[in-house]
């Protein structure tokens, strides 16, 4: 890396560019010159009285961001040249023994639960000798109770220029809840959840509706709700710790409910947020209607920072629903488990337009279908069955082996605690993906089972792992007046796809792989579904006419409200509306703006 760092011509620290006033550097990488934000090699960095000012002005609740398993290591490098111990074996085997609980990393002011955007750094160890970096983490970390501890973050990164990360859970698979020595802003304590029988405006729904804090995870709103009397439903995620509140209702939102009830966005009634100039605004029907449809589906972390929002709420529902494997116990003939994979995938259609929603994974590599499961809202176990009948008939006419376990629930709330499997965290994987509409699947269903199946091993030497979901919000919600990509109205299955990765290669290799997902994998993906689009909350950093493909017609709105909103650019993540001249440069260090 240092011989390239000398290539980069460091012009000056200054501030004056073209005469306006930028407090940051000026720098030059690949010919193009570009203002950035401040880091603590720059004289703007603030001062530890600065520093000290903004822990007084939060009460205390400014921390060092250290990596959760700083306590492993005897010596943590707080920046090139400072470090500080925090060293505790005892402290060092609770994160050992927690590095793949998810709960655990989302309630860690910092961690997030894909390491690769961490720059894998600072990883829990036996041997406290090896080094400990912050790697992509930030600086200081505002662990915020109040609405003013994010107003006092979000004014000192402003008028500090340096670079602001919300971070509510860490689920980011992008990298967008971390940026290398950045401000941090926690909103992970913001808890709430009221629910009301009535909700009466503005707009013009009238039903019940519940006031939920932007830090309230997924499966504990489904609790919440659930413990209602009567008890009632939430569209959620399919993932339990995702923050239903943070980047899950900016991105847009699906679950299993979705079917039926359509997008998160779909359903939020009004948000309370923060501006970027620091102003506390409510945003819905009748105030501030624009900012309403922007922060539904336009973009996490783009246009305000939202610390609590109002959504409807809906009848719980009997829910039944199965789920399917085909692996190496069934067959390990490739030909015969694509076979299957097509006839599954190739119902997507029809298992939407019954209002079901089915999350399943394929890979990695070759031979392995987990459909888990199959939901279908309404349903008792023998309306499952002849939804699914036209599944297994084919199955078993074209010989294909597999299992199945089917099972019915009072409530969609039992089903989902007992149906759904939790993930993972702490892999590595260079994601992509794409939603494939009805015309898709009709068409082209073939070919888009065959491009995912490539997707889950697209090399010899590379193997794949895609999480699919098929889904339709227009089936429930046709119409719905928000940022979201119109094409989502038309839906039926939309997968990640992960190039699966160790975490520790190069900088090069990192960059090859992402090319490759982009490219070969995004490619095939692309072809085969032209009348698609993407996911902003789980796809290609560097998807290509990225606009277009995250928010379709809806995106020369999105760019003039941004210029609206965030004109300077307080707020960024990667691919979102108005991020145009923005650059993250240096071997993923600083964020600038094209001078
Ligand atoms: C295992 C797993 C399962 C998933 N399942 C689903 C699923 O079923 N459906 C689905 O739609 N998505 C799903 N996702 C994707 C999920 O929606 C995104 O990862 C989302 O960004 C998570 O939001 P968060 O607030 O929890 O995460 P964070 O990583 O904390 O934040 C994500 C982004 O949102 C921004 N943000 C967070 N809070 C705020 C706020 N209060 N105001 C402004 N910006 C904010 C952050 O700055 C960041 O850019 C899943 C992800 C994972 C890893
Ligand atoms: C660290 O020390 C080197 C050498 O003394 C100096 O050039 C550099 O600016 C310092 N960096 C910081 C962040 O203080
Ligand atoms: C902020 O203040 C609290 C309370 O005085 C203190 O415990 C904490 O260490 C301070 N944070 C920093 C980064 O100095
Ligand atoms: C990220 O990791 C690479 C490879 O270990 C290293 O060269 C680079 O300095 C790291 N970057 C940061 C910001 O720590
Ligand atoms: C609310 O109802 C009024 C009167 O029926 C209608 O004109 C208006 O478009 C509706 N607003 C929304 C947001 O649906
Ligand atoms: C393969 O299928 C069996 C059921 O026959 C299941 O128990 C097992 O978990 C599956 N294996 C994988 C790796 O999915
Ligand atoms: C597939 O191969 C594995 C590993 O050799 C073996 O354990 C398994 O029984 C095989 N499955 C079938 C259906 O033959
Ligand atoms: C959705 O796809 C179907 C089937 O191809 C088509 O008839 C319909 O017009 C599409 N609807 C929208 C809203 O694009
Ligand atoms: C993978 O290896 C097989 C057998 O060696 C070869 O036939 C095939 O072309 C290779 N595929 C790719 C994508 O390189």
């Amino acid at each position: 890396m240092a011989p390239y760092s000398l290539l980069l011509s460091l012009l000056a620290f200054t501030n004056s560019v073209h005469g306006a006033e930028w407090l940051g550097e000026v720098r030059q990488e690949a010919g193009v010159e570009y203002k950035c934000k401040c880091y603590s090699d720059n004289a703007c960095w603030p001062s530890s009285a600065d520093w000290t000012a903004l822990n007084t002005t939060v009460g205390g609740v400014l921390k060092r961001a250290l990596p959760p398993a700083a306590v492993c290591h005897s010596k943590v490098s707080t920046s090139a040249n400072s470090s500080t111990s925090v060293y505790n074996a005892a402290a060092c085997k609770n994160v050992q023994a927690n590095w793949l609980n998810e709960q655990w990393l989302t309630d860690d002011p910092i961690a997030n639960l894909w390491p690769l955007y961490t720059n894998n750094t600072c990883l829990p160890t036996d041997n406290p000798s090896e080094p400990c970096t912050l790697g992509f983490y930030g600086t200081y970390v505002i662990m915020a109770t109040t609405k003013e501890h994010i107003k006092a973050g979000i004014d000192f990164a402003r008028t500090k220029n340096l670079r602001l990360i919300i971070r509510n859970t860490g689920h980011d698979f992008l990298g967008r809840s971390t940026g290398y020595e950045s401000l941090i802003i926690n909103t992970h304590s913001f808890q709430d959840a009221t629910f009301l029988k009535s909700y009466s405006g503005p707009g013009n729904y009238t039903g019940t509706a519940a006031v939920v804090g932007a830090g309230v995870q997924g499966r504990d709103l489904y609790r919440k709700a659930f413990a209602q009397s009567p008890p009632v439903v939430i569209v959620g995620g399919e993932c339990p710790t995702v923050g239903w509140g943070g980047g899950y209702i900016q991105g847009g939102g699906h679950g299993p409910l979705t079917s039926i009830y359509g997008m998160g966005a779909d359903s939020i009634l009004s948000f309370e947020a923060i501006t970027v100039d620091g102003k506390f605004v409510t945003a819905n029907a009748k105030e501030n209607p624009d900012l309403f449809w922007a922060l539904k589906g336009g973009g996490p972390s783009t246009f305000a920072v939202v610390y609590s929002l109002t959504v409807k709420t809906y009848p719980e529902v009997p829910t039944a629903g199965t789920i399917v494997n085909i692996n190496s116990t069934h067959t390990n003939d490739t030909a015969v488990f694509n076979k299957g994979f097509k006839i599954f995938h190739n119902l997507a259609n029809h298992y939407v337009e019954h209002g079901m929603f089915v999350y399943f994974e394929q890979g990695p590599g070759p031979g392995r279908l987990h459909i888990a499961p199959f939901v279908g809202p309404r349903m008792d176990e023998a309306k499952v069955n002849e939804v699914l009948k036209p599944l297994f008939d084919q199955l078993d006419a074209a010989k294909i082996p597999y299992d199945k376990y089917t099972r019915a629930f009072p409530t969609f709330f039992e089903f989902y605690i007992d149906m759904f499997e939790d993930e993972q965290p702490n892999q590595n994987s260079v994601v992509g993906g794409r939603m494939f509409t009805h015309t898709d699947i009709s068409e082209r269903g073939d070919q888009v089972a065959d491009a995912l199946t490539f997707a889950s091993m697209p090399a010899n030497d590379t193997l794949g792992f895609n999480v699919g979901h098929i889904v339709d919000p227009g089936f429930g919600v046709p119409v719905a007046d928000n940022a979201i990509h119109p094409k989502w109205r038309n839906s039926s299955s939309f997968v990640i796809t992960n190039i699966i990765m160790n975490g520790d290669e190069s900088w090069e290799v990192k960059m090859e792989k992402e090319k490759f997902q982009t490219e070969v994998v995004g490619g095939a993906l692309r072809k085969a579904g032209p009348d698609g689009a993407t996911y902003v909350n789980e796809g290609d950093l560097n998807e290509p006419n990225w606009q277009e493909s995250y928010w379709g017609s809806n995106y020369p709105r999105l760019l003039e409200l941004r210029k609206k909103w965030d004109p300077a650019g307080v707020l960024y993540t990667k691919t979102t509306p108005g991020t145009e001249d923005w650059a993250v440069i240096d071997y993923g260090r600083r964020l600038c703006k094209k001078a």
